[in-house]
This record gives structure tokens, sequence and C-alpha cells, in this order.
């Protein structure tokens, strides 16, 4: 018998008492930056349990302007900005050498929290790259010496293939070069917090930047 989509759908709800605790959020006690915010709010996912605070949606445009997203790993982040790492041969590298902009989004569900940031990306050195693929795991490496990211596959013995004698090289040659392997730095315009709440009073305060800082401002949920 097939799934009944609308009915599973029906029967799910988000934030469910059991397995959620909705903090409380005062936006008058937020801090001047938003880096500082998030760190906070990363740390609090962590500490409450949140399975995989560091994975983000990463949405980019193509040269038409076709929006697309996906998963990636939030390698860190500072004054220059939220830093992932990704071919640049990629799809997702192919529409942000055509269009320098991206958004991210981070899901927190353990305590109902949303962070979205949007603005300009760069790519950082090839050095820069190649220092954050070695300082990974073995599998990171293997994974990035496989290569032809976002090109259609013949089969998956290729695949099988091709990674082996990745891992192969990657536990070989820790320091195996992968040119293709970049940083990326979106340094965000805004910056929007979502606190969900249990009677639908969410909280949503975006950070706006400015010339010489940033601007915050409360958002109808
Ligand atoms: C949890 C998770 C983490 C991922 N992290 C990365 C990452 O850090 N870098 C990356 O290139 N792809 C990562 N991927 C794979 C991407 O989601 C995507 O499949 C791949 O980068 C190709 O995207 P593109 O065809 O849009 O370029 C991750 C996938 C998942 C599910």
């Amino acid at each position: 018998m097939g799934t009944d989509l609308h009915e599973l759908l029906r029967s799910l709800r988000v934030w469910a008492p059991e397995t959620t605790e909705l903090p409380a959020f005062a936006p008058s006690a937020a801090p001047a930056e938003p880096l500082e915010l998030f760190t906070e709010w990363f740390a609090q996912a962590v500490a409450a349990g949140q399975t995989e605070p560091h994975t983000m949606s990463l949405a980019t445009a193509d040269a038409d302007g076709m929006p697309d997203v996906r998963i990636v790993m939030l390698h860190g982040a500072d004054a220059d900005g939220w830093v992932f790492a990704t071919h640049a041969g990629s799809r997702k590298g192919g529409q942000l050498a055509a269009r320098p902009y991206a958004a991210l989004g981070f899901y927190w569900s353990a305590q109902g929290r949303q962070i979205r940031l949007r603005g300009p990306v760069t790519s950082g050195p090839p050095e820069e790259g190649q220092a954050d693929l070695h300082a990974r795991s073995t599998g990171a490496l293997a994974a990035a010496l496989t290569g032809h990211q976002s090109e259609v596959l013949g089969s998956t013995e290729e695949l099988a293939r091709a990674s082996a004698a990745a891992w192969e090289r990657a536990r070989r040659e820790p320091d195996a070069p992968v040119p293709s392997w970049t940083l990326y730095r979106l340094q965000p315009e805004e910056v929007e917090f979502f606190q969900g709440d249990a009677e639908r009073r969410h909280v949503r305060l975006v950070y706006r930047r400015t010339q010489g800082g940033w601007t915050r401002e409360l958002l109808w949920p």
C-alpha cells in the first residue's frame, strides 16, 4: 500500500513540546553585531543537542536568475564573513562565478530558531582552500579528490572506482592538492534571527549593514 503523503503531513507538527524547548528571546537585549548573536545562538544550539547545527542551506542563482539551493557545511564566521567550501567547478561554483551573491539559512529545530543571511560572496585565495581542506578529515580529502562534483555520472561503479582511488591517495598523501577546492565568504548585508513562539508570536530581528555598523529592526512574523 502506498504512503498517503497528505495524511502523513497533517499528522506532523513543528516544535512538539517533548522535543523542543522554545527559549525566550528579548530582542532589546540583543548585541549590536549579528556575529555575536550568531555565535551565542550557535553555542546554545550545540548545548541543546541540535543535530548538525553547522549544516546550512546555501542559495545561489544562475546567470538567468533561476534560484538553486543545497546544504553545505559552515567552516567559520568572523568579521570577514560566513565561510563555506566547495569545488569552484561545481554547479554552485559556476553560479557564484556568474552572480557572486548568495543566501544562507540555518534551522535549529531543537529551539525553534532560524537564521538567514544574504549578501555578496568572494572566493578566497587557493592556498586558503588547500589549508582548510588539509586540516579536515581523510574522508573530506578523499571526497574532494574524487572530484567531478555536479558532472553527470555514468554509473555507480565509476564512482566506486574513483572514490577508492581517492581514499587510497588521501591516506598516502594527506597534503594532496585539490586545486578546485575553494573557500567562499559570504559577507552579509542582512542577517535575520527568528525565534519561534508557541503562541505564534515569533520574534524576528533583522540586522542591516550600514556605513559604520548595523541597524536592528523587528519584523512582523
Ligand atoms: C549534510 C551535508 C553537508 C554537505 N556539505 C557540503 C560542503 O560543505 N561542500 C560541498 O561542496 N558540498 C556539500 N554537500 C553536498 C551538497 O549538498 C551538494 O550536493 C553538492 O555540493 C553539489 O551541489 P551543486 O551541484 O549545487 O554544486 C553536503 C551535503 C549534505 C547533505
